[in-house]
């Protein structure tokens, strides 16, 4: 892919070419003045290019003693073919620089120099006990550990003018130190505040705990002699580096084809979803589900409705009417919506048992869901509506039921049906999608915790339909 450079090769006389342009996310990451700066969160948002950018900045190469560090946690890592040291030959000979390769390292023509070096075991990080660093780039730092990347920090000083940076980018990862480092920038769900992008915090470090605060005075009055740092986090994604996809147009194929979870992070950037978490629906089960025939009831059919009535925020208002008349329990009919009125929503609900007439309708009643129950009761006075209020035990014991149901085989999706990434990302120690929304599986949840009286009231039922 890229061309190769060879030890030593001379410096071109004058420069020939020039560093791409950046792509406003990666800007964004070459303006910010944090001391500690942190890019990236999804796959392929030109990460490793935006650290070369940022320690190629005019300003710095200009300095005849400026030495820029960038490390990868493997020396493979670097010299790989794509590494770094491939893309930065690519760029830094057109800007005048001279490789010297068994040194991994670039010189530019005013005496400045950008070097890569590895870290792969955390005693290596005493080779640099004696260094200067003015500016410390971790290329996917959470390879590293933290105790590495904070050691390189006390190592920063600069006696030559150049404010000591230190400079990461990064894939989501739950489970990394960073995660808890950066969770102020990432919201429940996991994923990045968009308008948190880039804002500066400041925090000390005290017994090994990173203290925040808004303002570097705030720390300074509550803490008189210590030194707060600045850090920031700039999330970007595929989508903001379309020279990729361009490139490689299968890049985002390959991404969508990969499992829930790790769409959910490398695609979307997600910093919750845990790789060790288990989940509540096994995929064989799930997958098993939507691929019988559908069935035909013997005596007519009869139905049990499911509504979770979510208003704003991110899950939608689901209800979800289902066949309960044999075995398999088949879904028939969903709503689900997301920015329609409270009325819109129980209008949509009243049609739809309205159309199915089912045995019994179950309804959460958390939050507006008393408002749903009572309209409901008051439209379709000859059924049944119960409410579930869902506490924490109610919520493990009637997602329980219907995960059981699914792995015996008792339930039949429609081919097409969209709900099964939610019942994928659901997880069994939260009892919450780890990818944010789960009303459809709630929706189901509700529907079964009335299950059996749904089922005695379906046994009559079927005499009285026509
Ligand atoms: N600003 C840019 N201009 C042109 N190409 C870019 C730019 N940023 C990234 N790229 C290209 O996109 C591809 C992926 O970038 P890279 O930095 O390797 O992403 P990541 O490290 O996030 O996987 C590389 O081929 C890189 O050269
Ligand atoms: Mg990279």
């Amino acid at each position: 892919m890229a061309a190769k450079v060879r030890a030593n090769s001379r410096a071109l006389a004058t420069p020939t070419g020039s560093l791409p342009e950046p792509q406003p996310k990666q800007k964004e990451f070459l303006k910010t003045e944090a001391d500690i700066a942190i890019y990236g969160g999804a796959a392929g948002s030109g990460k490793s290019l935006a650290l070369l950018l940022d320690f190629a900045k005019p300003r710095l190469l200009e300095n005849p003693n400026y030495g820029g560090v960038i490390f990868r946690r493997t020396y493979p890592e670097i010299k790989n073919e794509g590494g770094l040291w491939d893309e930065s030959g690519l760029w830094y000979p057109g800007i005048g620089a001279s490789a010297n390769e068994n040194r991994l390292t670039w010189n530019f023509p005013s005496g400045a120099s950008i070097r890569f070096s590895h870290l792969q075991h955390e005693k290596d990080i005493y080779r640099w006990q004696g260094a200067q660093l003015e500016r410390c780039g971790f290329d996917e730092i959470t390879h590293f550990s933290k105790k590495m990347v904070f050691y390189l920090l006390t190592r920063m000083r600069s006696p030559h003018g150049v404010k000591p940076q230190l400079r990461g980018t990064c894939n989501p990862d739950a489970e990394s130190w960073l995660a808890e480092v950066i969770d102020w920038w990432i919201n429940p769900q996991g994923y990045p505040y968009p308008e948190r992008s880039g804002k500066l915090r400041w925090f000390i470090v005290r017994n090994d705990e990173l203290i925040w605060a808004d303002s570097a005075e705030e720390l300074r009055s509550r803490f008189p002699s210590s030194n707060p740092k600045s850090f920031t986090f700039i999330s970007a994604k595929l989508t903001d580096n379309p020279a990729l996809l361009e490139k490689d147009p299968n890049y985002l194929a390959n991404l969508e084809a990969q499992d829930v979870v790790e769409r959910a992070r490398l695609l979307d950037g997600n910093w919750r979803v845990k790789k060790s978490e288990s989940r509540l629906f096994k995929a064989a089960a799930i997958d098993a589900s939507a691929h019988g025939a559908w069935v035909e009831p013997v005596f007519g059919r009869s139905y049990l409705v499911g509504i979770d009535p979510n208003f704003g925020g991110n899950d939608a208002f689901c209800c979800q009417v289902w066949d309960i008349s044999n075995t398999p329990y088949q879904l028939v009919s969903e709503y689900s919506a997301t920015n329609e009125s409270i009325t819109a929503s129980i209008t949509a609900c009243s049609k739809l048992i309205e159309q199915y007439k089912p045995a019994l309708v179950s309804v959460e009643v958390n939050g507006g869901g008393r408002t749903v129950q009572e309209r409901l009761i008051e439209f379709h006075p000859g059924i049944r509506v119960e409410g579930v209020n869902t506490t924490k035990a109610s919520k493990v014991i009637n997602t329980d039921r219907i995960a059981i149901a699914l792995e015996e085989g008792l339930i039949q999706f429609p081919p097409d049906w969209g709900g099964t990434d939610q019942l994928r990302a659901f997880s069994k120690e939260t009892r919450e999608a780890i990818t944010g929304h789960d009303d459809s599986v709630m929706a189901w949840a509700v529907a079964f915790a009335y299950i059996e009286e749904a089922r005695q009231l379906a046994m009559i039922n079927p005499l009285l339909l026509s």
